[in-house]
């Protein structure tokens, strides 16, 4: 069943094109317009949604992340991301014109449903993005988005963490298109691209040779940093979380950005850094402040692994590992970016000798708060 793989962990990351293609099938017209009939929230009511608060826990969080930036950037509606273990508990403010989207891989992570439940009480409507068809989130929600990523077994969330990055670019579209926001030629443009990174995903991962064996020359390292900015920090949360479940190694994830307010005391001689560094195109301040970063943690003399686009020249004297994505807009390089990280940690996994698919202390889905 694990269809010739050692693991179902890197079954599930082969599959990820498939999955990213399947959750995207039937749901962008010819058009370029997006057909979400199963979401079962009128129009009428989207159009009124005067703020979107998304729940999740671990990786569905970071997927959360990520959308707050596609949202508020497509549709403008201000987004809030909160750990669903945290949010019921500061009484938040809710009412009957947030919308709150709750992201489960299972359907069963006791945390998220608790904090839908809370919603739900507090009269807002709650859009479920889920992966297990017929699962309690989804049954307890007014509406839901499912990711088609099929089964996945593997402890380590990889290819349900694209669908669900893919589910909420289309949540963001479909709330820009029926409330007639920012919805010009970018949105087009992003819907096209969307259309086309299923075939991105399989090329990245046809190049993963070097990532591996970079991994398993990192074997004995204790820790490993993780840097990125806009959508990239996220992305840095995810490899860092990734590394921690799988090779059970200290990992941190951090905002570029914060590195002089405290983490940059961290790096020391051979310390291994990973980047991830936004597109050179569009958002090219953000580029620039992080090639700067990787300039000064490299000469406090971290060893510079950085996951940058093909053509992007800057980084290539600042790298002492480089390893190359396809050029996609800016928010939706998390989908290529992504996945060096998960092939990174579980090449480390094996090459510690971990059990990869059902790493210790943990289950697959947390039914328990
Ligand atoms: O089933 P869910 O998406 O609700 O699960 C949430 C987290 O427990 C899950 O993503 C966990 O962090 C994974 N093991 C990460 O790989």
């Amino acid at each position: 069943e694990k269809g010739g793989y050692d693991y179902f962990m890197l079954k599930e990351i082969a599959e990820q094109p498939k999955a990213v293609a399947d959750t995207l099938l039937g749901r962008i017209d010819a058009a370029g317009s997006l057909t979400l009939d199963e979401v079962r929230i009128s129009a009428a009511e989207l159009r009124e949604v005067d703020k979107v608060v998304i729940v999740a826990c671990g990786t569905a969080f970071h997927a959360g992340l990520i959308a707050k930036y596609a949202i508020e950037h497509w549709t403008r509606i201000p987004c809030e991301v909160e750990l669903a273990s945290e949010f019921r508990y500061r009484d938040p403010i809710l009412g009957p014109r947030s919308l709150v989207i709750a992201i489960s891989q299972s359907g069963e992570t006791m945390d998220t449903l608790m904090a839908l439940r809370h919603a739900r009480e507090q009269g807002s409507k709650v859009l479920a993005i889920c992966n297990t068809n017929g699962s309690t989130i989804p049954r307890e929600s007014d509406a839901v988005l499912y990711t088609h990523a099929g089964p996945e077994v593997a402890v380590a969330s990889t290819k349900a963490f694209l669908t669900q990055l893919v589910a909420c670019y289309l949540v963001a579209l479909y709330l820009g298109q029926v409330r007639g926001t920012k919805w010009g030629d970018e949105i087009s443009a992003v819907v096209r691209d969307l259309s086309h990174i299923s075939g991105e995903v399989e090329r990245v991962l046809e190049t993963m040779e070097p990532v591996r064996a970079l991994a398993r020359s990192l074997a004995d390292k204790k820790t490993v940093l993780f840097l990125g900015r806009h959508v990239g920090y996220p992305v840095a949360l995810e490899g860092a979380l990734k590394l921690k479940e799988l090779a059970y190694m200290h990992a941190e994830g951090f905002a570029a950005g914060e590195l002089k307010h405290g983490p940059i005391a961290l790096i020391e001689e051979d310390l291994p850094v990973v980047v991830v560094v936004p597109s050179p195109r569009g958002r090219s301040v953000i580029h620039d402040k992080i090639v700067s970063n990787i300039q000064e943690i490299r000469a406090r003399g971290a060893r510079t692994i950085v996951i940058a686009e093909e053509g992007d020249e800057a980084v290539v004297p600042y790298a002492d590992h480089l390893i190359r994505i396809p050029a996609t807009p800016t928010l939706l390089q998390p989908l290529v970016a992504t996945v060096p990280l998960q092939v990174f940690a579980c090449e480390l996994a094996t090459a510690r000798g971990n059990e990869v698919d059902q790493p210790r202390n943990l289950a697959k889905s947390v039914t328990v708060e």
